[in-house]
């Protein structure tokens, strides 16, 4: 048996949320060196073996790198060290696997070879039995030259100008990272969507009509595919229905549009909060809990039944995402598997509480899966 194929690792989504939450109450110690970056789709999360592996990475962090996630996957991390960075990365590689939680600089290049500094949380996390343990692994991108730990005595202004100018530069990143994807993916659809549409007008010239139907027809389709990444990445951005609706509707577009599409689950979207209640702010992260919970249901919960609740609390706003199948505490993370990370829900802790936010999820038995998350309001 390969100990390093990565469906042998079986870390359980409790572990894996109470390693995230050691994780983010540990790596606060370390914020003041680094720039967090605030990416719309969320921290670049992944899951290694003690080795260094990646068994299961987050669409984030595989961005950062210069991959998908699925080409990740079974990849050394020892690999992306940039030319002379090897040597430290191993240190700090060994070192996390002999403690509960680790935070290093370590400067990796991915696939364009562009050196990247990073700063890398690592926390234990239970992986099977036997004590065998994996680490869940936050990358943070730092944008400025650190400062040692030490130095961390500054004044409440140079602070608050720091966070401003990593917020910026975290900005500028994102914007540059985008543009690589809008260019590489949809600057290439297109230009093959011009290639195609000139060889069927030659061909149409040429009096083979036949064939240039066929041409047109494999055109449409490929400009139907350009449609759908486009809407991809704008969901990703922002969820353009927020701007169009306000959030209540949003969210009840949303239920219905999960319950038209999976077969036997009624969706009850039970909210009692106007749109003028929900600070600008949190109405993205709401969205996309919700979102990320409701697939969850019809993916892996067997549920007949989920509903989406929404209150305001004394103070504040709470959101619940009820199900009555399976639950999902016996149920192996799925790491390895092509199309999931299996990171989806601690991406949503993370988000939730790297934004003052309190989240939860339990598992009710045989009686189903509620999750939940609370923000000051
Ligand atoms: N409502 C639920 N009912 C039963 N099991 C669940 C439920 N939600 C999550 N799980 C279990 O928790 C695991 C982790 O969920 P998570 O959203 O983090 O990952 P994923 O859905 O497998 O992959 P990704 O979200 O990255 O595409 C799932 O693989 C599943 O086993
Ligand atoms: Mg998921």
């Amino acid at each position: 048996m390969n100990t390093n194929e990565p469906t042998q690792w079986q870390v359980k989504l409790a572990d894996l949320i109470d390693g995230m939450r050691k994780l983010c109450r540990a790596a606060r110690h370390y914020e003041p060196g680094t720039g967090s970056m605030p990416d719309a789709r969320g921290a670049p999360l992944a899951i290694l073996s003690p080795d260094g592996i990646f068994l299961s990475a987050n669409r984030t962090v595989a961005a950062l790198l210069g991959y998908t996630s699925a080409d990740l996957v079974g990849r050394q991390l020892l690999e992306m060290a940039a030319a002379d960075f090897e040597e430290p990365l191993a240190n700090e590689l060994s070192a996390s696997a002999r403690r509960d939680f680790h935070s290093f600089r370590a400067v990796l290049a991915g696939r364009t070879g562009q050196p990247m500094r990073l700063m890398l949380h690592q926390q234990s996390v239970p992986a099977g039995q036997s004590g065998r343990t994996a680490l869940l692994t936050l990358f943070e991108e730092s944008l400025l030259p650190l400062p040692e730990p030490a130095s961390v005595t500054r004044s409440a202004d140079a602070a608050a100008r720091e966070r401003l100018m990593y917020l910026t530069m975290g900005q500028q990143k994102e914007r540059q990272r985008l543009s690589a994807e809008l260019h590489d993916g949809l600057g290439q659809a297109l230009t093959l969507v011009k290639l195609m549409a000139e060889d069927a007008l030659m061909r149409i010239r040429r009096g083979q009509v036949d064939d240039a139907a066929q041409l047109l027809d494999a055109t449409v389709l490929r400009i139907r595919e350009t449609i759908g990444d486009v809407r991809q990445i704008c969901g990703e951005l922002r969820p353009q229905m927020l701007d169009q609706l306000g959030l209540p509707a949003a969210l009840g577009s949303l239920c219905r549009r999960i319950e038209r599409s999976a077969e036997g689950i009624s969706v009850v979207f039970d909210c009692d909060v106007s749109d003028e209640d929900v600070p600008e702010h949190l109405k993205a992260d709401m969205f996309r809990l919700a979102q990320e919970a409701l697939n969850n249901t019809v993916k892996h919960a067997a549920a007949t039944e989920v509903t989406l609740g929404v209150r305001l609390t004394t103070g504040g706003v709470l959101m619940t995402i009820l199900d009555n199948g399976i639950g999902y505490e016996n149920r192996p993370l799925s790491t390895g598997d092509d199309c999931a990370s299996g990171l989806g829900l601690i991406g949503m802790q993370h988000r939730v509480e790297s934004h003052g936010g309190t989240f939860s999820i339990q598992s009710l038995g045989k009686s189903g899966t509620l999750v939940s998350a609370a923000w000051a309001a």
